[in-house]
Protein backbone atom coordinates (compact mmCIF):
# COMPACT_ATOMS: atom_id res chain seq x y z
CA UNK A 1 0.00 0.00 0.00
CA UNK A 2 2.82 2.33 0.61
CA UNK A 3 4.53 1.42 -2.61
CA UNK A 4 1.05 2.15 -4.03
CA UNK A 5 1.45 6.28 -2.76
CA UNK A 6 4.15 7.17 -4.88
CA UNK A 7 2.08 6.77 -7.46
CA UNK A 8 -0.48 9.00 -5.78
CA UNK A 9 2.47 11.42 -4.61
CA UNK A 10 3.60 11.67 -8.15
CA UNK A 11 0.29 13.11 -9.41
CA UNK A 12 0.34 15.39 -6.22
CA UNK A 13 3.73 17.33 -6.63
CA UNK A 14 6.55 16.57 -9.27
CA UNK A 15 8.85 17.56 -6.19
CA UNK A 16 7.32 14.64 -3.96
CA UNK A 17 7.99 12.20 -6.78
CA UNK A 18 11.64 13.82 -7.20
CA UNK A 19 11.83 13.17 -2.87
CA UNK A 20 10.41 9.69 -3.55
CA UNK A 21 12.10 8.44 -6.52
CA UNK A 22 15.49 10.14 -7.19
CA UNK A 23 16.44 10.86 -3.60
CA UNK A 24 18.90 8.12 -3.37
CA UNK A 25 20.81 8.05 -6.87
CA UNK A 26 24.06 9.84 -5.64
CA UNK A 27 27.01 7.03 -6.05
CA UNK A 28 24.53 4.74 -8.25
CA UNK A 29 25.33 3.49 -11.50
CA UNK A 30 22.84 6.09 -12.88
CA UNK A 31 23.26 9.86 -12.34
CA UNK A 32 19.75 12.15 -10.89
CA UNK A 33 19.86 13.32 -14.53
CA UNK A 34 19.98 10.22 -16.48
CA UNK A 35 17.37 8.83 -13.97
CA UNK A 36 14.73 11.80 -14.51
CA UNK A 37 14.86 11.51 -18.18
CA UNK A 38 14.36 7.45 -18.15
CA UNK A 39 11.69 8.69 -15.87
CA UNK A 40 9.51 11.63 -17.32
CA UNK A 41 9.82 9.90 -20.78
CA UNK A 42 8.35 6.77 -19.18
CA UNK A 43 5.43 8.99 -18.29
CA UNK A 44 5.27 10.92 -21.85
CA UNK A 45 6.46 14.08 -20.39
CA UNK A 46 9.48 15.66 -22.53
CA UNK A 47 12.17 15.53 -20.86
CA UNK A 48 13.34 19.35 -21.05
CA UNK A 49 15.68 21.24 -19.05
CA UNK A 50 15.62 24.69 -18.69
CA UNK A 51 18.27 26.82 -17.63
CA UNK A 52 20.92 25.45 -19.94
CA UNK A 53 24.15 23.02 -18.73
CA UNK A 54 24.71 21.66 -15.58
CA UNK A 55 28.38 19.53 -17.22
CA UNK A 56 31.67 21.08 -16.62
CA UNK A 57 32.09 21.56 -19.98
CA UNK A 58 35.90 22.23 -19.50
CA UNK A 59 36.36 19.19 -17.37
CA UNK A 60 39.04 16.81 -19.12
CA UNK A 61 37.41 13.69 -20.32
CA UNK A 62 34.26 15.81 -21.35
CA UNK A 63 32.56 14.61 -24.49
CA UNK A 64 30.61 16.47 -27.03
CA UNK A 65 28.91 15.78 -30.62
CA UNK A 66 29.53 18.02 -33.36
CA UNK A 67 26.43 19.80 -34.95
CA UNK A 68 26.28 20.74 -39.18
CA UNK A 69 25.71 24.12 -39.97
CA UNK A 70 23.51 22.83 -42.15
CA UNK A 71 21.18 19.79 -40.01
CA UNK A 72 19.80 16.88 -41.97
CA UNK A 73 16.28 16.36 -42.49
CA UNK A 74 14.77 14.68 -39.73
CA UNK A 75 13.77 11.08 -41.49
CA UNK A 76 10.02 10.17 -41.45
CA UNK A 77 10.18 6.43 -39.50
CA UNK A 78 13.03 6.04 -37.18
CA UNK A 79 15.92 4.34 -38.36
CA UNK A 80 16.05 0.52 -38.06
CA UNK A 81 19.00 -2.29 -39.15
CA UNK A 82 18.57 -5.75 -41.11
CA UNK A 83 20.44 -8.17 -38.76
CA UNK A 84 21.31 -11.50 -41.44
CA UNK A 85 24.02 -11.93 -42.99
CA UNK A 86 23.98 -14.21 -46.83
CA UNK A 87 23.69 -17.18 -44.86
CA UNK A 88 19.99 -16.17 -43.26
CA UNK A 89 17.20 -17.03 -44.76
CA UNK A 90 15.15 -14.57 -41.96
CA UNK A 91 16.75 -11.11 -41.60
CA UNK A 92 15.16 -8.79 -38.73
CA UNK A 93 15.05 -5.26 -38.58
CA UNK A 94 16.46 -4.43 -35.20
CA UNK A 95 15.38 -1.42 -33.79
CA UNK A 96 18.43 1.43 -32.38
CA UNK A 97 17.74 0.77 -29.19
CA UNK A 98 15.94 -2.36 -27.79
CA UNK A 99 15.35 -4.88 -24.18
CA UNK A 100 18.98 -5.83 -23.17
CA UNK A 101 19.68 -9.64 -22.32
CA UNK A 102 17.85 -10.13 -18.52
CA UNK A 103 16.13 -13.44 -17.69
CA UNK A 104 12.51 -13.92 -16.29
CA UNK A 105 14.58 -15.34 -12.54
CA UNK A 106 16.30 -11.98 -12.29
CA UNK A 107 13.95 -10.04 -13.27
CA UNK A 108 10.00 -10.42 -12.16
CA UNK A 109 6.91 -12.09 -14.19
CA UNK A 110 5.69 -8.52 -14.56
CA UNK A 111 8.89 -6.69 -15.67
CA UNK A 112 9.41 -9.18 -18.23
CA UNK A 113 5.71 -8.91 -19.17
CA UNK A 114 5.95 -4.76 -19.06
CA UNK A 115 9.45 -5.04 -21.22
CA UNK A 116 7.50 -7.38 -23.94
CA UNK A 117 4.32 -5.04 -24.01
CA UNK A 118 6.62 -2.07 -24.42
CA UNK A 119 8.42 -4.16 -27.19
CA UNK A 120 5.26 -5.67 -28.87
CA UNK A 121 3.58 -1.59 -29.11
CA UNK A 122 7.24 -0.08 -30.23
CA UNK A 123 8.34 -2.67 -32.67
CA UNK A 124 11.64 -3.18 -30.67
CA UNK A 125 13.00 -6.61 -29.63
CA UNK A 126 13.30 -7.61 -25.94
CA UNK A 127 16.66 -10.10 -25.25
CA UNK A 128 15.65 -13.16 -22.85
CA UNK A 129 18.88 -13.29 -21.12
CA UNK A 130 20.16 -16.35 -20.10
CA UNK A 131 17.34 -18.09 -17.75
CA UNK A 132 15.65 -19.87 -21.47
CA UNK A 133 12.67 -18.61 -23.14
CA UNK A 134 9.83 -18.51 -20.21
CA UNK A 135 6.04 -17.91 -21.24
CA UNK A 136 5.40 -14.57 -19.91
CA UNK A 137 8.01 -13.84 -23.10
CA UNK A 138 5.37 -14.92 -25.18
CA UNK A 139 2.39 -13.56 -23.81
CA UNK A 140 2.56 -9.58 -25.23
CA UNK A 141 3.85 -10.84 -28.45
CA UNK A 142 7.13 -8.42 -28.49
CA UNK A 143 10.18 -9.41 -30.44
CA UNK A 144 12.83 -11.91 -29.07
CA UNK A 145 16.00 -12.15 -29.05
CA UNK A 146 16.62 -15.74 -27.50
CA UNK A 147 19.65 -16.29 -25.63
CA UNK A 148 21.93 -19.22 -24.20
CA UNK A 149 24.27 -18.59 -22.02
CA UNK A 150 26.89 -21.83 -20.46
CA UNK A 151 23.63 -23.21 -19.07
CA UNK A 152 21.92 -23.56 -21.91
CA UNK A 153 18.55 -22.98 -20.33
CA UNK A 154 15.43 -23.91 -22.40
CA UNK A 155 17.48 -25.91 -24.39
CA UNK A 156 19.38 -28.09 -21.60
CA UNK A 157 19.95 -31.89 -21.57
CA UNK A 158 20.12 -33.36 -18.20
CA UNK A 159 23.85 -33.41 -17.96
CA UNK A 160 23.84 -29.76 -18.74
CA UNK A 161 25.28 -29.78 -22.21
CA UNK A 162 23.00 -28.39 -25.25
CA UNK A 163 20.03 -29.94 -26.71
CA UNK A 164 19.27 -29.08 -30.42
CA UNK A 165 16.12 -30.27 -30.64
CA UNK A 166 14.57 -28.65 -27.46
CA UNK A 167 16.56 -25.85 -28.96
CA UNK A 168 14.67 -26.15 -32.58
CA UNK A 169 11.10 -26.74 -31.43
CA UNK A 170 11.57 -23.41 -29.34
CA UNK A 171 13.86 -21.07 -31.48
CA UNK A 172 10.55 -22.04 -34.22
CA UNK A 173 7.87 -20.14 -32.21
CA UNK A 174 7.44 -17.17 -34.73
CA UNK A 175 8.21 -14.29 -31.80
CA UNK A 176 11.84 -15.67 -31.63
CA UNK A 177 13.64 -13.17 -34.19
CA UNK A 178 17.14 -13.97 -33.72
CA UNK A 179 19.12 -16.43 -31.45
CA UNK A 180 22.40 -15.33 -29.48
CA UNK A 181 25.11 -17.25 -27.65
CA UNK A 182 26.53 -15.43 -24.51
CA UNK A 183 30.62 -16.10 -23.99
CA UNK A 184 30.65 -13.44 -21.69
CA UNK A 185 28.92 -10.70 -19.27
CA UNK A 186 29.99 -7.17 -18.93
CA UNK A 187 29.66 -7.17 -15.07
CA UNK A 188 30.96 -10.80 -14.86
CA UNK A 189 33.24 -11.88 -17.26
CA UNK A 190 35.06 -15.44 -16.49
CA UNK A 191 32.27 -16.64 -14.75
CA UNK A 192 28.85 -18.20 -14.43
CA UNK A 193 26.03 -17.57 -12.16
CA UNK A 194 24.28 -19.98 -9.61
CA UNK A 195 20.84 -19.21 -9.29
CA UNK A 196 20.00 -20.87 -5.41
CA UNK A 197 17.51 -23.63 -4.86
CA UNK A 198 14.93 -21.41 -3.08
CA UNK A 199 14.80 -19.25 -6.23
CA UNK A 200 13.67 -22.44 -8.45
CA UNK A 201 10.39 -21.87 -8.06
CA UNK A 202 7.79 -24.31 -10.59
CA UNK A 203 8.19 -21.41 -13.17
CA UNK A 204 11.63 -20.82 -13.54
CA UNK A 205 12.28 -24.56 -13.63
CA UNK A 206 9.54 -24.61 -16.63
CA UNK A 207 11.61 -21.83 -18.12
CA UNK A 208 15.01 -22.99 -17.47
CA UNK A 209 14.45 -26.60 -18.04
CA UNK A 210 15.89 -27.54 -14.67
CA UNK A 211 14.83 -29.80 -11.39
CA UNK A 212 12.99 -27.60 -8.74
CA UNK A 213 14.51 -26.41 -5.82
CA UNK A 214 17.84 -27.62 -7.04
CA UNK A 215 20.39 -24.90 -6.97
CA UNK A 216 21.41 -24.69 -10.71
CA UNK A 217 24.97 -23.70 -12.07
CA UNK A 218 25.86 -21.87 -14.66
CA UNK A 219 29.92 -23.01 -15.84
CA UNK A 220 32.43 -20.54 -16.74
CA UNK A 221 32.45 -21.44 -20.24
CA UNK A 222 30.35 -23.42 -22.50
CA UNK A 223 30.49 -27.58 -23.17
CA UNK A 224 29.21 -26.99 -26.21
CA UNK A 225 33.07 -25.33 -28.11
CA UNK A 226 35.83 -24.21 -26.81
CA UNK A 227 37.97 -22.84 -29.80
CA UNK A 228 37.25 -20.00 -31.99
CA UNK A 229 36.05 -22.25 -35.26
CA UNK A 230 33.71 -24.50 -33.09
CA UNK A 231 32.24 -21.54 -31.77
CA UNK A 232 31.71 -19.81 -35.40
CA UNK A 233 30.01 -23.37 -36.04
CA UNK A 234 27.87 -23.29 -33.71
CA UNK A 235 26.73 -20.24 -33.91
CA UNK A 236 26.05 -21.43 -37.37
CA UNK A 237 24.73 -24.50 -36.18
CA UNK A 238 22.16 -22.31 -34.35
CA UNK A 239 20.92 -20.69 -37.41
CA UNK A 240 20.45 -23.69 -38.85
CA UNK A 241 18.70 -25.05 -36.55
CA UNK A 242 16.69 -21.79 -35.80
CA UNK A 243 15.09 -22.35 -39.60
CA UNK A 244 17.30 -19.64 -40.65
CA UNK A 245 16.71 -16.91 -38.28
CA UNK A 246 19.81 -14.40 -37.44
CA UNK A 247 22.06 -16.00 -35.01
CA UNK A 248 25.09 -14.28 -32.96
CA UNK A 249 26.87 -13.84 -29.64
CA UNK A 250 27.53 -11.73 -27.11
CA UNK A 251 30.71 -11.08 -24.91
CA UNK A 252 32.75 -8.61 -22.95
CA UNK A 253 35.87 -8.21 -24.75
CA UNK A 254 39.01 -9.67 -23.01
CA UNK A 255 41.75 -9.48 -25.10
CA UNK A 256 41.38 -8.41 -29.09
CA UNK A 257 43.40 -11.36 -30.13
CA UNK A 258 40.29 -13.78 -28.98
CA UNK A 259 38.45 -11.53 -31.72
CA UNK A 260 41.43 -11.88 -34.48
CA UNK A 261 41.13 -15.63 -33.59
CA UNK A 262 37.66 -15.94 -34.61
CA UNK A 263 37.74 -13.20 -37.68
CA UNK A 264 40.34 -15.97 -38.40
CA UNK A 265 37.71 -18.85 -38.26
CA UNK A 266 35.13 -17.13 -39.76
CA UNK A 267 37.25 -16.46 -42.86
CA UNK A 268 38.45 -20.16 -43.02
CA UNK A 269 34.98 -21.87 -41.90
CA UNK A 270 33.24 -19.64 -45.21
CA UNK A 271 30.33 -18.81 -42.37
CA UNK A 272 29.78 -15.60 -40.15
CA UNK A 273 27.92 -14.67 -37.09
CA UNK A 274 24.50 -12.41 -37.96
CA UNK A 275 25.40 -9.99 -35.02
CA UNK A 276 27.89 -9.56 -32.33
CA UNK A 277 26.54 -7.73 -29.17
CA UNK A 278 29.76 -5.90 -27.50
CA UNK A 279 29.24 -5.29 -23.65
CA UNK A 280 31.33 -2.64 -21.50
CA UNK A 281 32.88 -3.50 -18.48
CA UNK A 282 30.18 -0.94 -17.14
CA UNK A 283 27.77 -3.30 -17.55
CA UNK A 284 24.88 -4.60 -15.11
CA UNK A 285 23.83 -7.99 -13.87
CA UNK A 286 21.42 -9.56 -11.55
CA UNK A 287 24.92 -10.11 -9.04
CA UNK A 288 28.40 -10.65 -9.73
CA UNK A 289 31.42 -10.42 -6.97
CA UNK A 290 32.46 -6.45 -6.36
CA UNK A 291 35.78 -7.89 -7.88
CA UNK A 292 34.12 -8.72 -11.10
CA UNK A 293 31.94 -5.81 -11.91
CA UNK A 294 34.09 -3.40 -10.84
CA UNK A 295 37.59 -5.03 -12.11
CA UNK A 296 37.55 -7.31 -14.88
CA UNK A 297 36.69 -6.65 -18.58
CA UNK A 298 37.10 -4.12 -21.06
CA UNK A 299 34.75 -0.88 -20.88
CA UNK A 300 32.59 -0.23 -23.86
CA UNK A 301 34.12 2.67 -25.89
CA UNK A 302 37.14 0.33 -26.32
CA UNK A 303 35.34 -3.24 -26.58
CA UNK A 304 33.43 -1.88 -29.39
CA UNK A 305 36.18 -0.11 -31.14
CA UNK A 306 37.73 -3.28 -31.23
CA UNK A 307 34.91 -5.41 -32.50
CA UNK A 308 34.29 -2.91 -34.89
CA UNK A 309 38.16 -2.72 -36.05
CA UNK A 310 38.66 -6.23 -36.32
CA UNK A 311 35.44 -6.95 -38.59
CA UNK A 312 36.31 -3.99 -40.56
CA UNK A 313 40.15 -4.98 -40.99
CA UNK A 314 39.28 -8.81 -42.00
CA UNK A 315 36.69 -7.33 -44.75
CA UNK A 316 33.69 -8.68 -42.93
CA UNK A 317 32.00 -5.77 -41.41
CA UNK A 318 29.40 -5.35 -44.21
CA UNK A 319 27.88 -8.90 -43.00
CA UNK A 320 28.20 -8.65 -39.30
CA UNK A 321 25.69 -6.13 -37.32
CA UNK A 322 27.68 -4.89 -33.98
CA UNK A 323 24.95 -4.46 -30.99
CA UNK A 324 26.02 -2.45 -28.22
CA UNK A 325 25.27 -2.55 -24.58
CA UNK A 326 26.72 -0.68 -21.28
CA UNK A 327 25.02 2.19 -19.95
CA UNK A 328 22.81 3.54 -22.99
CA UNK A 329 19.93 5.50 -21.77
CA UNK A 330 19.69 8.44 -23.70
CA UNK A 331 19.61 9.64 -27.43
CA UNK A 332 23.40 10.99 -26.90
CA UNK A 333 24.58 7.25 -26.02
CA UNK A 334 23.05 5.65 -28.90
CA UNK A 335 24.77 8.14 -31.41
CA UNK A 336 27.96 8.00 -29.40
CA UNK A 337 28.02 4.38 -29.61
CA UNK A 338 27.16 4.24 -33.24
CA UNK A 339 30.14 6.78 -34.01
CA UNK A 340 31.89 4.06 -32.19
CA UNK A 341 31.47 1.14 -34.28
CA UNK A 342 27.97 -0.09 -33.17
CA UNK A 343 25.11 -0.64 -35.76
CA UNK A 344 22.21 -0.82 -32.60
CA UNK A 345 22.34 -0.37 -28.95
CA UNK A 346 20.54 -2.41 -26.07
CA UNK A 347 19.86 -1.13 -22.82
CA UNK A 348 18.88 -3.21 -19.30
CA UNK A 349 19.13 -1.15 -16.91
CA UNK A 350 17.77 1.77 -18.61
CA UNK A 351 14.64 -0.44 -19.55
CA UNK A 352 14.15 -1.53 -16.04
CA UNK A 353 14.26 2.09 -14.64
CA UNK A 354 11.12 2.51 -17.19
CA UNK A 355 9.58 -0.27 -15.30
CA UNK A 356 10.08 1.29 -12.14
CA UNK A 357 13.49 0.59 -10.48
CA UNK A 358 14.73 3.20 -8.04
CA UNK A 359 18.38 1.54 -8.43
CA UNK A 360 17.37 0.35 -4.50
CA UNK A 361 20.37 -2.66 -5.76
CA UNK A 362 18.96 -5.23 -4.05
CA UNK A 363 18.08 -7.49 -7.22
CA UNK A 364 20.28 -10.06 -5.65
CA UNK A 365 18.46 -10.54 -2.35
CA UNK A 366 14.59 -11.15 -3.99
CA UNK A 367 14.01 -8.58 -1.78
CA UNK A 368 13.43 -5.21 -4.62
CA UNK A 369 11.14 -2.90 -2.90
CA UNK A 370 9.50 -2.62 -6.64
CA UNK A 371 8.61 -5.57 -7.96
CA UNK A 372 10.98 -5.49 -10.73
CA UNK A 373 13.85 -7.87 -9.76
CA UNK A 374 11.96 -9.95 -7.27
CA UNK A 375 10.26 -13.88 -7.46
CA UNK A 376 8.31 -12.63 -4.57
CA UNK A 377 4.64 -12.53 -5.46
CA UNK A 378 3.57 -9.98 -3.20
CA UNK A 379 6.71 -7.29 -4.21
CA UNK A 380 5.91 -8.10 -7.76
CA UNK A 381 2.70 -6.63 -7.40
CA UNK A 382 4.01 -3.57 -7.02
CA UNK A 383 4.82 -3.28 -10.54
CA UNK A 384 1.20 -2.69 -12.45
CA UNK A 385 2.33 -4.36 -16.10
CA UNK A 386 -0.42 -2.38 -17.79
CA UNK A 387 1.14 0.94 -16.77
CA UNK A 388 4.57 0.03 -17.11
CA UNK A 389 4.37 -1.36 -20.60
CA UNK A 390 3.12 2.06 -22.15
CA UNK A 391 6.69 3.44 -19.50
CA UNK A 392 8.83 0.89 -21.42
CA UNK A 393 7.23 2.25 -25.14
CA UNK A 394 7.53 5.88 -24.46
CA UNK A 395 10.78 5.38 -23.12
CA UNK A 396 12.02 3.88 -26.07
CA UNK A 397 10.22 5.50 -28.66
CA UNK A 398 11.38 9.54 -27.54
CA UNK A 399 14.72 8.30 -27.14
CA UNK A 400 15.18 6.94 -30.32
CA UNK A 401 13.68 10.12 -31.52
CA UNK A 402 15.75 12.07 -29.94
CA UNK A 403 19.09 9.91 -31.10
CA UNK A 404 17.66 10.43 -34.80
CA UNK A 405 17.20 14.11 -34.63
CA UNK A 406 20.69 14.16 -32.66
CA UNK A 407 22.22 12.03 -35.85
CA UNK A 408 20.47 14.95 -38.37
CA UNK A 409 21.76 17.72 -36.48
CA UNK A 410 24.95 16.23 -37.20
CA UNK A 411 24.17 16.12 -40.90
CA UNK A 412 23.83 12.15 -40.75
CA UNK A 413 20.78 11.50 -42.88
CA UNK A 414 21.22 7.55 -41.65
CA UNK A 415 23.57 5.97 -39.10
CA UNK A 416 26.01 5.14 -41.95
CA UNK A 417 26.95 8.43 -42.04
CA UNK A 418 28.52 9.09 -38.59
CA UNK A 419 31.99 9.37 -38.57
CA UNK A 420 34.21 9.46 -36.05
CA UNK A 421 35.27 13.01 -36.43
CA UNK A 422 32.07 14.00 -34.95
CA UNK A 423 32.76 12.83 -31.00
CA UNK A 424 35.83 15.10 -29.77
CA UNK A 425 36.60 14.60 -26.10
CA UNK A 426 38.59 17.60 -24.05
CA UNK A 427 41.55 15.87 -23.21
CA UNK A 428 43.40 18.91 -21.92
CA UNK A 429 42.16 22.19 -20.70
CA UNK A 430 43.51 23.58 -23.54
CA UNK A 431 42.51 21.16 -26.01
CA UNK A 432 40.15 18.71 -27.74
CA UNK A 433 40.59 15.55 -30.21
CA UNK A 434 38.02 13.67 -32.09
CA UNK A 435 37.71 10.24 -31.99
CA UNK A 436 38.97 9.81 -35.49
CA UNK A 437 42.46 11.05 -33.75
CA UNK A 438 42.42 9.72 -30.44
CA UNK A 439 41.56 5.61 -31.92
CA UNK A 440 43.11 3.79 -34.79
CA UNK A 441 40.88 2.79 -37.44
CA UNK A 442 41.15 0.28 -39.70
CA UNK A 443 40.58 0.36 -43.87
CA UNK A 444 38.49 -2.31 -44.98
CA UNK A 445 40.72 -5.53 -45.44
CA UNK A 446 42.98 -4.04 -44.12
CA UNK A 447 44.46 -6.99 -42.14
CA UNK A 448 44.41 -9.57 -45.00
CA UNK A 449 46.33 -6.94 -47.25
CA UNK A 450 48.73 -5.59 -44.75
CA UNK A 451 48.11 -5.18 -40.93
CA UNK A 452 49.30 -2.30 -39.23
CA UNK A 453 52.50 -2.29 -36.87
CA UNK A 454 50.19 -2.18 -33.93
CA UNK A 455 48.32 -5.03 -35.13
CA UNK A 456 50.67 -7.31 -36.12
CA UNK A 457 51.91 -9.00 -33.24
CA UNK A 458 47.72 -9.51 -31.90
CA UNK A 459 47.25 -11.01 -35.45
CA UNK A 460 49.94 -13.35 -35.73
CA UNK A 461 49.14 -14.12 -32.23
CA UNK A 462 45.69 -15.16 -33.53
CA UNK A 463 44.76 -18.93 -33.80
CA UNK A 464 41.33 -20.02 -35.03
CA UNK A 465 42.22 -23.19 -33.02
CA UNK A 466 42.47 -22.10 -29.83
CA UNK A 467 41.40 -19.20 -27.38
C1 LIG B 1 19.17 -7.67 -13.77
C2 LIG B 1 20.08 -7.97 -14.92
C3 LIG B 1 20.12 -9.23 -15.48
C4 LIG B 1 20.95 -9.51 -16.55
N1 LIG B 1 20.93 -10.75 -17.12
C5 LIG B 1 21.66 -10.98 -18.24
C6 LIG B 1 21.55 -12.22 -18.93
O1 LIG B 1 20.81 -13.12 -18.55
N2 LIG B 1 22.29 -12.37 -20.06
C7 LIG B 1 23.11 -11.38 -20.54
O2 LIG B 1 23.71 -11.55 -21.60
N3 LIG B 1 23.22 -10.21 -19.92
C8 LIG B 1 22.50 -9.97 -18.79
N4 LIG B 1 22.57 -8.75 -18.19
C9 LIG B 1 23.46 -7.72 -18.78
C10 LIG B 1 22.66 -6.77 -19.68
O3 LIG B 1 22.02 -7.46 -20.72
C11 LIG B 1 23.54 -5.69 -20.28
O4 LIG B 1 24.43 -6.26 -21.21
C12 LIG B 1 24.34 -4.90 -19.27
O5 LIG B 1 23.63 -4.70 -18.07
C13 LIG B 1 24.70 -3.52 -19.82
O6 LIG B 1 23.56 -2.78 -20.07
P1 LIG B 1 23.01 -1.64 -19.06
O7 LIG B 1 24.17 -0.80 -18.70
O8 LIG B 1 21.99 -0.94 -19.92
O9 LIG B 1 22.43 -2.30 -17.88
C14 LIG B 1 21.78 -8.48 -17.09
C15 LIG B 1 21.73 -7.19 -16.51
C16 LIG B 1 20.90 -6.93 -15.45
C17 LIG B 1 20.88 -5.53 -14.89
Amino acid sequence: MIGHLRFLMETIRPELQQYFIERNVDGRPFDRDTRSLVYQRGKGVLAEKPFGTELDVNAVGYEYLVHSACPADEPDRPHTVRVGGPDCTQPYDMALLNVSAMSFGSLSANAVLAMNGGAALGGFAQDTGEGGLARYHLERGGDLIWELGSGYFGARRPDGGFDAVQFADKASHDAVKCVSVKLSQGAKPGIGGVLPGAKVTPEIAEARGVPVGETVTSPSRHSAFSTPRELVRFVARMRELAGGKPAGFKLCVGTRVDLLAVVKAVLDEGTAPDFIVVDGAEGGTGAAPLEYSDHVGTPLTEGLIAVHNVLVGAGLRDRVRVGAAGKVASGTDIVKRVIQGADYTNAARAMMMATGCIQAQRCHTNHCPVGVATQDPKRARALVVEDKLHRVHRYQRATVAEATRMMASLGARCPSELHPRMLRRRVSPTDTRSYAELYEWLAPGQLLAEPPVSWVEDWERADPDRF
